[in-house]
């Protein structure tokens, strides 16, 4: 039978308020399939600093280890802070006990009708396409901290399995879609003796393992400007490390005009193809084990006035039935949600998309839209 045990984390601001409305479009898929999913809720972020005063507890991260899905809102704030341990310390924390390496965060129109929501020109963004893989257990976020008055040390490594782990899924993924779409690796091989390492055992394992993949680097400043000047030539998957990953993916989501649109996986391992099993991270349900969450904070800035897009989330959860649970075809119909309806897609837009809905109204937009879609199979 479908579904499974999945862990909601919804944190803090507009991250339970954008989980909240995403969680009704699992009941919808719920009704529509026969799918059981197991629903336990928790805390990570500041709401477990002000209740447990640590930004997530033990308890919290072995439930991680035993879970198919984490499906996690935002943490973080200003009333919180940077001194440790900060909410978003706990999301780090969760990240490197489920060993979720490969953080998958697409960069693509969920619908035709908002490419002209883009602050790029039409005809250079559209049909822009592209899997950006991001290294998400190591690099300069994890390795011995050193912080002190005067001094401050975060030593950015990679060992030899860490990279080959994450860019088997970027050569994976490519196989998987289209082979002769070729894969990116950003680095920067011409100052950092991690990125020379990480260059090396990159081109190694795709001339033994992928060797149908063109595989190209790419410096990750001149990547960064060349994602604005000609977006759709990184049509494919990008695989790059840690912080490098971070940046283009905020970048991303300015190129397709709201942070609000785009969500992440991040995965134990490379996804299955459907109807395969997964060969590594594989969790209880046929799937692979991972959290998933929008590539957007917090938005403090918005919170508590129902103004945030609950796209990203709910797209997210796309991406969780798809790789964590193989509902492929339940995947696709959340997927698609802004692009089904008549010819000029959902009309319900929230403020930063340019319309007026809040939350709630653009979600009950697309639980309508989902329920519609699963009717007519
Ligand atoms: P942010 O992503 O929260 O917000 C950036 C801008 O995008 C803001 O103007 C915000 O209003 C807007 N925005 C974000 N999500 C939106 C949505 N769903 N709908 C409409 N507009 C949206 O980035 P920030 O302001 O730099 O960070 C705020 C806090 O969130 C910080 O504490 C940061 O560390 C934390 N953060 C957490 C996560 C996470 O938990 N995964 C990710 C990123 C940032
Ligand atoms: C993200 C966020 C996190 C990161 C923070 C909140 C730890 O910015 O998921 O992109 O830097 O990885
Ligand atoms: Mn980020």
């Amino acid at each position: 039978s479908k579904g499974g045990k999945i862990l909601i984390l919804p944190g803090d601001h507009v991250g339970p308020e954008v989980v909240t409305e995403a969680l009704k479009v699992l009941d919808i898929i719920e009704k529509h399939t026969g799918a059981r999913f197991e629903r336990d809720f928790d805390l990570c972020g500041g709401c477990s600093l002000d209740k447990h005063k640590d930004s997530v507890t033990e308890a919290v991260l072995k439930k991680c280890e035993d879970i198919d899905a984490v499906f996690f809102g935002s943490a973080g704030g200003p009333e919180w802070g940077t001194s440790q341990p900060n909410p978003e310390s706990g999301l780090l924390r969760i990240r490197a006990r489920m060993q979720i390496f490969a953080n998958m965060r697409p960069c693509k129109f969920a619908s035709k009708s908002m490419v002209s929501r883009s602050p790029i020109k039409e005809e250079i963004i559209r049909g822009v396409d592209f899997m950006l893989i991001r290294e998400n257990c190591g690099g300069a976020y994890y390795g011995k901290k050193i912080e002190e008055e005067d001094y401050g040390c975060d030593p950015w490594e990679y060992r030899r399995s860490e990279i080959e782990r994450v860019v088997r899924v970027a050569g994976a993924l490519a196989m998987q879609h289209d082979p002769h779409l070729p894969v990116w690796s950003a680095d920067k091989a011409n100052v950092l003796a991690s990125s020379r390492v990480w260059r090396r055992i990159t081109h190694e394992v795709f001339e033994k393992e992928f060797p149908k993949v063109t595989l190209k680097d790419q410096l990750a400043d001149s990547l960064a400007m060349l994602l604005i000047t000609k977006p759709t030539a990184f049509n494919g998957v990008i695989v790059t490390d840690n912080t490098f990953g971070d940046i283009l993916s905020d970048e991303a989501g300015g190129l397709t005009g709201s942070l609000g649109l785009l969500p992440s996986a991040s995965l134990a391992g490379p996804p299955a193809s459907p109807g395969q099993k997964p060969t590594l991270g594989a969790n209880n349900a046929g799937g692979v084990r991972g959290l998933y969450e929008p590539v957007h904070g917090s938005a403090p800035d918005i919170s508590g006035k129902g103004l945030a897009n609950p796209v990203a989330q709910v797209l997210s959860l796309a991406m969780m039935l798809r790789y964590s649970f193989n509902m492929h075809d339940e995947a696709e119909a959340v997927a698609n949600v802004l692009d089904s309806k008549a010819e000029g897609g959902l009309e319900v837009r929230t403020g930063d998309l340019g319309g007026q809905a809040d939350t709630r109204e653009m979600s009950e937009a697309i639980q309508g839209e989902v329920g519609r879609l699963l009717m007519g199979r």
